[in-house]
Protein backbone atom coordinates (compact mmCIF):
# COMPACT_ATOMS: atom_id res chain seq x y z
CA UNK A 1 0.00 0.00 0.00
CA UNK A 2 1.27 3.31 -0.62
CA UNK A 3 0.33 6.52 1.40
CA UNK A 4 1.01 9.62 0.91
CA UNK A 5 1.11 11.44 4.52
CA UNK A 6 0.86 14.97 4.51
CA UNK A 7 1.12 17.22 7.74
CA UNK A 8 2.41 20.60 8.86
CA UNK A 9 5.20 19.25 10.91
CA UNK A 10 7.11 16.58 11.58
CA UNK A 11 9.82 15.70 14.03
CA UNK A 12 12.98 16.02 13.99
CA UNK A 13 12.71 18.20 10.63
CA UNK A 14 10.51 20.90 12.55
CA UNK A 15 8.31 20.84 15.31
CA UNK A 16 5.79 22.68 17.39
CA UNK A 17 3.86 20.37 18.85
CA UNK A 18 1.38 17.21 19.66
CA UNK A 19 1.05 16.94 15.30
CA UNK A 20 4.62 17.37 14.72
CA UNK A 21 5.44 14.18 17.01
CA UNK A 22 2.79 12.03 15.85
CA UNK A 23 3.98 12.95 11.70
CA UNK A 24 7.23 11.99 13.14
CA UNK A 25 6.50 8.59 14.33
CA UNK A 26 3.31 7.16 12.93
CA UNK A 27 4.83 6.52 9.48
CA UNK A 28 7.83 4.88 10.97
CA UNK A 29 5.28 2.32 12.33
CA UNK A 30 3.21 2.43 9.26
CA UNK A 31 6.60 1.41 7.27
CA UNK A 32 7.34 -1.91 9.88
CA UNK A 33 4.25 -3.25 8.73
CA UNK A 34 5.31 -3.04 5.27
CA UNK A 35 3.19 0.11 3.87
CA UNK A 36 4.86 2.34 1.38
CA UNK A 37 4.62 5.58 3.22
CA UNK A 38 6.10 8.57 2.34
CA UNK A 39 5.86 11.95 3.84
CA UNK A 40 5.10 15.61 2.34
CA UNK A 41 5.65 19.04 4.83
CA UNK A 42 6.16 22.60 4.04
CA UNK A 43 9.74 23.88 3.03
CA UNK A 44 10.15 25.84 5.91
CA UNK A 45 13.11 28.61 5.54
CA UNK A 46 14.42 27.03 9.30
CA UNK A 47 15.02 23.42 8.02
CA UNK A 48 18.56 22.91 7.98
CA UNK A 49 18.86 21.38 4.27
CA UNK A 50 23.04 20.92 4.98
CA UNK A 51 21.90 18.65 8.22
CA UNK A 52 18.98 16.42 7.32
CA UNK A 53 20.62 16.21 3.77
CA UNK A 54 18.13 18.16 1.58
CA UNK A 55 18.41 17.37 -1.94
CA UNK A 56 16.42 19.10 -4.94
CA UNK A 57 14.43 17.44 -7.70
CA UNK A 58 12.67 20.10 -9.49
CA UNK A 59 11.44 22.18 -7.21
CA UNK A 60 10.92 19.45 -4.15
CA UNK A 61 13.15 19.00 -1.42
CA UNK A 62 13.83 15.41 -0.91
CA UNK A 63 15.27 14.39 2.68
CA UNK A 64 13.74 11.45 5.08
CA UNK A 65 12.10 11.54 8.44
CA UNK A 66 15.38 11.63 10.82
CA UNK A 67 17.75 8.85 10.71
CA UNK A 68 15.44 6.45 9.06
CA UNK A 69 14.36 5.43 5.37
CA UNK A 70 10.80 7.35 5.23
CA UNK A 71 11.50 9.92 2.50
CA UNK A 72 10.09 13.32 3.35
CA UNK A 73 9.02 15.53 0.31
CA UNK A 74 8.97 19.29 1.00
CA UNK A 75 7.25 21.23 -1.06
CA UNK A 76 6.01 24.76 -1.78
CA UNK A 77 9.82 27.01 -0.72
CA UNK A 78 8.74 30.05 -2.58
CA UNK A 79 5.36 30.38 0.02
CA UNK A 80 7.22 29.93 2.80
CA UNK A 81 10.49 31.59 2.12
CA UNK A 82 9.24 34.63 4.11
CA UNK A 83 7.78 33.19 7.06
CA UNK A 84 10.54 33.16 9.82
CA UNK A 85 9.84 31.05 12.43
CA UNK A 86 7.33 28.58 11.77
CA UNK A 87 4.39 29.88 13.12
CA UNK A 88 1.29 27.54 12.67
CA UNK A 89 -0.60 27.65 15.79
CA UNK A 90 -0.75 31.24 16.15
CA UNK A 91 -4.11 31.20 14.37
CA UNK A 92 -3.43 34.77 12.09
CA UNK A 93 -5.20 34.94 8.61
CA UNK A 94 -1.85 34.86 7.41
CA UNK A 95 -1.46 31.83 7.62
CA UNK A 96 -4.39 30.32 5.83
CA UNK A 97 -3.15 31.93 3.07
CA UNK A 98 0.43 30.19 3.39
CA UNK A 99 -1.44 26.45 3.78
CA UNK A 100 -3.71 27.31 1.24
CA UNK A 101 -0.42 28.08 -0.97
CA UNK A 102 0.85 24.65 0.46
CA UNK A 103 -2.57 22.76 -0.43
CA UNK A 104 -1.89 24.09 -4.25
CA UNK A 105 1.58 22.62 -4.28
CA UNK A 106 0.55 19.30 -2.83
CA UNK A 107 -2.01 18.75 -5.65
CA UNK A 108 0.73 19.79 -8.09
CA UNK A 109 2.41 16.87 -6.58
CA UNK A 110 0.29 13.90 -6.83
CA UNK A 111 -0.23 15.19 -10.51
CA UNK A 112 3.40 15.56 -11.52
CA UNK A 113 4.73 12.89 -9.00
CA UNK A 114 6.01 9.45 -10.73
CA UNK A 115 5.35 7.43 -7.58
CA UNK A 116 1.42 7.31 -7.01
CA UNK A 117 -0.14 6.76 -3.91
CA UNK A 118 -2.85 5.01 -3.00
CA UNK A 119 -3.81 6.82 -0.04
CA UNK A 120 -3.95 10.13 0.25
CA UNK A 121 -3.60 11.14 4.28
CA UNK A 122 -4.20 14.57 4.97
CA UNK A 123 -4.23 16.16 8.68
CA UNK A 124 -5.89 18.84 10.39
CA UNK A 125 -7.06 22.34 8.49
CA UNK A 126 -3.29 23.18 7.34
CA UNK A 127 -4.05 20.34 3.97
CA UNK A 128 -7.88 21.10 4.04
CA UNK A 129 -7.95 22.58 0.70
CA UNK A 130 -5.95 19.69 -0.76
CA UNK A 131 -8.44 17.53 0.75
CA UNK A 132 -11.68 19.07 -1.09
CA UNK A 133 -9.17 20.39 -4.32
CA UNK A 134 -9.18 16.31 -4.99
CA UNK A 135 -12.97 16.09 -4.24
CA UNK A 136 -13.16 18.85 -6.62
CA UNK A 137 -11.32 17.14 -9.36
CA UNK A 138 -13.23 15.71 -12.09
CA UNK A 139 -12.82 11.48 -12.63
CA UNK A 140 -11.23 11.87 -16.00
CA UNK A 141 -8.46 14.86 -14.78
CA UNK A 142 -7.81 12.15 -11.81
CA UNK A 143 -7.46 9.44 -14.46
CA UNK A 144 -5.14 11.64 -16.69
CA UNK A 145 -2.78 12.15 -13.44
CA UNK A 146 -2.66 8.39 -12.97
CA UNK A 147 -5.45 7.85 -10.12
CA UNK A 148 -9.05 5.74 -10.32
CA UNK A 149 -11.72 5.56 -8.19
CA UNK A 150 -10.06 2.09 -7.44
CA UNK A 151 -6.88 3.46 -5.87
CA UNK A 152 -7.04 5.93 -5.00
CA UNK A 153 -8.89 7.56 -1.28
CA UNK A 154 -8.30 9.96 0.87
CA UNK A 155 -8.20 10.22 4.44
CA UNK A 156 -7.90 13.48 7.01
CA UNK A 157 -6.98 13.40 10.69
CA UNK A 158 -8.46 15.64 13.03
CA UNK A 159 -5.83 16.63 15.54
CA UNK A 160 -7.48 19.87 17.23
CA UNK A 161 -10.85 21.33 15.54
CA UNK A 162 -10.12 24.33 17.61
CA UNK A 163 -7.62 26.32 14.77
CA UNK A 164 -8.96 27.87 11.52
CA UNK A 165 -11.95 25.35 11.80
CA UNK A 166 -14.04 27.04 9.40
CA UNK A 167 -11.43 25.95 6.29
CA UNK A 168 -12.25 22.11 7.76
CA UNK A 169 -15.56 21.78 6.65
CA UNK A 170 -15.21 21.26 3.23
CA UNK A 171 -12.55 18.71 3.87
CA UNK A 172 -14.54 16.76 6.14
CA UNK A 173 -17.39 16.80 3.73
CA UNK A 174 -14.62 16.05 0.91
CA UNK A 175 -12.96 13.22 2.74
CA UNK A 176 -14.00 9.53 2.36
CA UNK A 177 -12.72 8.31 5.95
CA UNK A 178 -12.08 10.86 8.90
CA UNK A 179 -10.29 9.84 12.04
CA UNK A 180 -10.21 11.81 15.61
CA UNK A 181 -6.61 11.13 17.36
CA UNK A 182 -8.11 9.21 20.42
CA UNK A 183 -12.13 7.17 20.34
CA UNK A 184 -13.36 9.69 23.15
CA UNK A 185 -12.47 12.97 21.46
CA UNK A 186 -14.21 11.17 18.33
CA UNK A 187 -17.33 11.33 20.49
CA UNK A 188 -16.78 14.59 22.10
CA UNK A 189 -16.53 16.18 18.78
CA UNK A 190 -20.07 15.44 17.70
CA UNK A 191 -21.67 17.25 21.12
CA UNK A 192 -21.55 21.41 20.80
CA UNK A 193 -19.32 21.75 23.43
CA UNK A 194 -16.79 20.63 21.31
CA UNK A 195 -17.31 20.59 17.98
CA UNK A 196 -16.62 24.78 17.05
CA UNK A 197 -19.21 25.52 14.99
CA UNK A 198 -19.35 21.47 12.75
CA UNK A 199 -21.39 19.78 14.46
CA UNK A 200 -23.95 19.52 11.37
CA UNK A 201 -21.10 18.35 8.78
CA UNK A 202 -19.27 15.91 11.75
CA UNK A 203 -23.15 14.66 12.19
CA UNK A 204 -23.47 13.96 8.61
CA UNK A 205 -20.36 12.09 8.48
CA UNK A 206 -20.81 10.10 11.59
CA UNK A 207 -20.57 6.80 9.85
CA UNK A 208 -17.16 7.33 8.49
CA UNK A 209 -15.46 9.10 12.02
CA UNK A 210 -13.18 7.13 13.29
CA UNK A 211 -11.21 7.38 16.98
CA UNK A 212 -7.30 5.93 16.66
CA UNK A 213 -5.99 6.35 19.78
CA UNK A 214 -1.73 8.11 19.29
CA UNK A 215 1.01 6.46 20.41
CA UNK A 216 4.65 7.54 21.38
CA UNK A 217 8.13 6.84 19.65
CA UNK A 218 9.77 4.49 22.46
CA UNK A 219 12.95 4.87 20.35
CA UNK A 220 12.96 8.85 21.62
CA UNK A 221 11.14 8.40 24.79
CA UNK A 222 12.43 5.72 27.11
CA UNK A 223 13.92 6.60 29.85
CA UNK A 224 16.26 3.46 29.86
CA UNK A 225 18.21 4.96 26.55
CA UNK A 226 17.16 8.71 26.70
CA UNK A 227 20.67 11.06 26.25
CA UNK A 228 19.06 14.32 27.79
CA UNK A 229 18.37 12.82 31.19
CA UNK A 230 21.31 13.32 34.04
CA UNK A 231 20.39 9.69 35.00
CA UNK A 232 18.85 7.10 33.12
CA UNK A 233 16.51 4.15 34.76
CA UNK A 234 14.96 1.33 33.96
CA UNK A 235 11.54 0.27 35.70
CA UNK A 236 13.73 -1.50 38.05
CA UNK A 237 15.95 1.68 39.04
CA UNK A 238 13.68 4.21 38.52
CA UNK A 239 13.68 5.22 42.10
CA UNK A 240 16.90 6.62 42.14
CA UNK A 241 17.02 7.57 38.78
CA UNK A 242 14.13 10.24 39.51
CA UNK A 243 15.62 10.96 42.17
CA UNK A 244 18.50 12.32 40.27
CA UNK A 245 16.71 13.92 37.53
CA UNK A 246 14.44 15.53 40.12
CA UNK A 247 17.52 17.14 41.75
CA UNK A 248 18.94 18.36 37.93
CA UNK A 249 16.01 20.11 37.70
CA UNK A 250 15.68 21.66 40.76
CA UNK A 251 18.89 22.99 40.58
CA UNK A 252 18.76 24.12 36.73
CA UNK A 253 15.28 26.07 37.19
CA UNK A 254 16.38 27.38 41.22
CA UNK A 255 13.91 25.42 43.08
CA UNK A 256 15.02 24.67 46.95
CA UNK A 257 16.37 20.96 47.60
CA UNK A 258 14.41 19.93 49.96
CA UNK A 259 10.99 20.72 48.74
CA UNK A 260 8.52 17.59 48.83
CA UNK A 261 6.55 16.56 45.69
CA UNK A 262 7.73 18.03 42.75
CA UNK A 263 4.82 18.63 39.97
CA UNK A 264 5.50 19.58 35.91
CA UNK A 265 3.65 21.37 33.81
CA UNK A 266 4.82 21.16 30.03
CA UNK A 267 3.72 22.31 27.05
CA UNK A 268 1.48 25.84 25.24
CA UNK A 269 0.93 28.23 27.60
CA UNK A 270 -2.88 28.49 26.28
CA UNK A 271 -5.70 29.24 28.68
CA UNK A 272 -8.02 28.08 25.69
CA UNK A 273 -7.23 24.27 25.52
CA UNK A 274 -4.48 23.58 27.91
CA UNK A 275 -6.51 24.73 31.44
CA UNK A 276 -3.74 27.46 32.29
CA UNK A 277 -5.80 29.90 33.94
CA UNK A 278 -6.71 26.94 35.87
CA UNK A 279 -3.47 26.24 36.66
CA UNK A 280 -2.57 29.82 37.50
CA UNK A 281 -5.50 30.53 40.10
CA UNK A 282 -4.45 26.90 41.49
CA UNK A 283 -0.96 27.48 42.42
CA UNK A 284 -1.34 29.05 45.92
CA UNK A 285 -2.74 26.31 47.36
CA UNK A 286 -0.32 23.55 45.35
CA UNK A 287 2.36 25.55 47.22
CA UNK A 288 0.64 25.79 50.51
CA UNK A 289 -0.14 21.80 50.20
CA UNK A 290 4.08 21.92 50.39
CA UNK A 291 4.03 21.07 46.42
CA UNK A 292 6.63 22.27 44.08
CA UNK A 293 5.97 23.34 40.69
CA UNK A 294 7.82 23.50 37.11
CA UNK A 295 6.29 25.08 34.24
CA UNK A 296 7.50 25.38 31.11
CA UNK A 297 6.64 26.28 27.61
CA UNK A 298 5.34 29.47 25.60
CA UNK A 299 2.40 30.93 24.74
CA UNK A 300 0.17 33.73 25.82
CA UNK A 301 1.71 36.56 27.24
CA UNK A 302 -1.02 37.34 29.60
CA UNK A 303 -0.30 34.39 31.15
CA UNK A 304 2.97 34.22 30.81
CA UNK A 305 2.97 37.15 32.76
CA UNK A 306 0.78 35.71 35.48
CA UNK A 307 3.44 33.21 35.43
CA UNK A 308 6.09 34.99 36.05
CA UNK A 309 4.45 36.53 39.10
CA UNK A 310 3.75 33.75 40.68
CA UNK A 311 7.26 32.39 40.46
CA UNK A 312 8.58 35.34 41.93
CA UNK A 313 6.37 35.19 45.03
CA UNK A 314 7.76 31.96 45.65
CA UNK A 315 10.95 32.03 44.28
CA UNK A 316 11.54 27.95 46.06
CA UNK A 317 8.62 26.40 45.20
CA UNK A 318 7.57 27.69 41.81
CA UNK A 319 9.55 28.10 39.07
CA UNK A 320 8.51 29.24 35.26
CA UNK A 321 10.79 28.86 32.43
CA UNK A 322 9.28 30.45 29.83
CA UNK A 323 10.52 29.06 26.73
CA UNK A 324 10.66 26.08 24.35
CA UNK A 325 13.51 23.76 25.55
CA UNK A 326 13.25 20.27 24.76
CA UNK A 327 16.45 19.03 27.20
CA UNK A 328 14.78 20.39 30.16
CA UNK A 329 11.23 18.69 28.75
CA UNK A 330 12.89 15.37 29.21
CA UNK A 331 14.53 16.43 32.38
CA UNK A 332 11.28 17.38 33.90
CA UNK A 333 9.22 14.07 32.39
CA UNK A 334 11.77 11.76 34.03
CA UNK A 335 12.89 14.15 37.05
CA UNK A 336 8.77 15.19 38.62
CA UNK A 337 6.70 13.13 40.41
CA UNK A 338 3.57 13.94 38.85
CA UNK A 339 2.73 16.02 35.35
CA UNK A 340 -0.12 18.46 35.47
CA UNK A 341 -2.73 18.05 32.57
CA UNK A 342 -5.85 20.40 33.79
CA UNK A 343 -6.62 20.72 29.65
CA UNK A 344 -10.37 21.88 28.98
CA UNK A 345 -10.38 19.76 25.24
CA UNK A 346 -7.83 17.43 24.76
CA UNK A 347 -7.69 15.38 21.82
CA UNK A 348 -5.51 13.33 22.75
CA UNK A 349 -2.47 14.43 24.90
CA UNK A 350 0.78 12.94 24.11
CA UNK A 351 2.85 14.09 27.41
CA UNK A 352 0.38 11.55 29.79
CA UNK A 353 1.89 8.75 27.64
CA UNK A 354 5.45 10.16 27.92
CA UNK A 355 4.72 10.64 32.11
CA UNK A 356 4.11 7.01 32.43
CA UNK A 357 6.92 5.68 30.63
CA UNK A 358 9.16 8.05 32.45
CA UNK A 359 7.21 6.95 35.77
CA UNK A 360 5.73 10.25 36.33
CA UNK A 361 1.73 9.90 36.81
CA UNK A 362 -0.68 12.23 34.85
CA UNK A 363 -3.29 14.76 37.48
CA UNK A 364 -5.36 15.28 34.39
CA UNK A 365 -8.65 16.60 33.73
CA UNK A 366 -10.82 13.29 32.22
CA UNK A 367 -11.66 14.57 28.73
CA UNK A 368 -10.67 13.40 25.00
CA UNK A 369 -7.51 11.24 25.12
CA UNK A 370 -6.72 11.82 28.74
CA UNK A 371 -9.60 9.75 29.57
CA UNK A 372 -8.83 7.10 27.56
CA UNK A 373 -5.50 6.74 28.51
CA UNK A 374 -5.47 7.42 31.99
CA UNK A 375 -6.93 4.99 34.32
CA UNK A 376 -7.78 6.85 37.53
CA UNK A 377 -6.07 5.60 40.62
CA UNK A 378 -4.67 2.82 38.97
CA UNK A 379 -1.90 4.91 36.59
CA UNK A 380 -2.65 8.19 36.96
CA UNK A 381 -5.44 10.84 38.79
CA UNK A 382 -8.72 12.27 36.53
CA UNK A 383 -11.10 14.96 37.44
CA UNK A 384 -13.91 16.12 35.92
CA UNK A 385 -14.39 20.11 36.71
CA UNK A 386 -12.59 22.23 34.57
CA UNK A 387 -12.35 24.57 37.93
CA UNK A 388 -8.86 25.33 40.45
CA UNK A 389 -10.78 23.16 43.19
CA UNK A 390 -11.10 20.17 40.89
CA UNK A 391 -7.17 20.34 39.85
CA UNK A 392 -6.06 20.54 43.66
CA UNK A 393 -8.98 18.13 44.75
CA UNK A 394 -6.80 15.94 42.54
CA UNK A 395 -3.79 16.94 43.66
CA UNK A 396 -4.49 16.73 47.46
CA UNK A 397 -5.48 13.28 46.53
CA UNK A 398 -2.45 12.28 44.48
CA UNK A 399 -0.43 14.12 47.73
CA UNK A 400 -2.03 12.34 49.96
CA UNK A 401 -0.84 8.80 48.40
CA UNK A 402 2.50 10.41 47.41
CA UNK A 403 3.07 10.94 51.37
CA UNK A 404 1.46 8.68 53.31
CA UNK A 405 0.92 5.31 51.29
CA UNK A 406 4.50 5.39 49.20
CA UNK A 407 4.17 1.39 48.36
CA UNK A 408 0.74 2.33 47.01
CA UNK A 409 2.55 5.26 44.79
CA UNK A 410 5.30 2.78 44.09
CA UNK A 411 2.52 -0.15 42.26
CA UNK A 412 1.04 2.64 40.66
CA UNK A 413 4.45 4.50 38.89
CA UNK A 414 4.93 0.16 37.89
CA UNK A 415 2.18 -0.16 36.35
CA UNK A 416 2.09 3.16 34.47
CA UNK A 417 5.45 2.52 33.52
CA UNK A 418 4.70 -1.17 32.11
CA UNK A 419 1.49 0.66 30.15
CA UNK A 420 1.97 -0.06 26.41
CA UNK A 421 1.45 3.08 24.08
CA UNK A 422 3.95 2.53 21.55
CA UNK A 423 2.87 3.05 17.76
CA UNK A 424 2.66 -0.44 16.92
CA UNK A 425 -0.60 -0.58 19.07
CA UNK A 426 -1.90 2.11 16.85
CA UNK A 427 -0.34 2.12 13.12
CA UNK A 428 -2.41 -1.17 12.44
CA UNK A 429 -5.47 0.65 13.06
CA UNK A 430 -4.58 3.39 10.14
CA UNK A 431 -3.94 -0.05 7.92
CA UNK A 432 -7.39 -0.92 8.80
CA UNK A 433 -8.74 2.62 7.86
CA UNK A 434 -6.82 3.10 4.79
CA UNK A 435 -8.73 -0.53 3.28
CA UNK A 436 -12.02 1.36 4.62
CA UNK A 437 -10.99 4.66 2.56
CA UNK A 438 -10.34 2.43 -0.75
CA UNK A 439 -13.49 0.76 -0.26
CA UNK A 440 -15.51 3.77 0.57
CA UNK A 441 -14.44 5.75 -2.64
CA UNK A 442 -15.29 2.93 -5.06
CA UNK A 443 -18.45 2.63 -3.68
CA UNK A 444 -19.18 6.16 -3.79
C1 LIG B 1 -2.87 18.35 19.03
C2 LIG B 1 -3.82 18.06 20.18
C3 LIG B 1 -3.25 17.02 21.12
C4 LIG B 1 -2.78 15.80 20.33
C5 LIG B 1 -1.83 16.22 19.24
C6 LIG B 1 -1.36 15.05 18.39
O1 LIG B 1 -1.75 19.03 19.48
O2 LIG B 1 -4.10 19.25 20.88
O3 LIG B 1 -4.19 16.64 22.08
O4 LIG B 1 -2.15 14.88 21.19
O5 LIG B 1 -2.45 17.15 18.39
O6 LIG B 1 -2.43 14.39 17.78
Amino acid sequence: MRVLYVAAEAAPLVKVGGLGDVAGSLPLALKRLGVDVRVAIPWYPEIDVQRWKVHEEGNVGVTTLGESDVPVYLLAREVFAETGEHKAIAGTKEEEAWFSGFSDCVVAFLKDSRWKPEIFHGNDWHVARALTALEETSAETLSAWGYTEKNFATILTIHNLSYHSKMLRDAILASDVINAVSPTYAKEILTPEFCEGLCKELGLRKDDLYGVLNGIDYGVWSPETDEKLTAKYTTVTWKTGKTHNKMAVRQQVGLSEDGGMLLGFVGRIDANQKGIGVLVEAMNRLVTLGCQVVVLGTGDPRYEKRLATVATRYPKQVACVLRYDETLAHRIYAGADALLIPSKFEPCGLIQLIGMRYGTLAIARAVGGLSDTIRDGETGFLFTAYSSSGLVGAVERAKGMFSSEPVQWEVMVGRAMREDFSWDRSAGEYVKLYDRAIEKSRRS
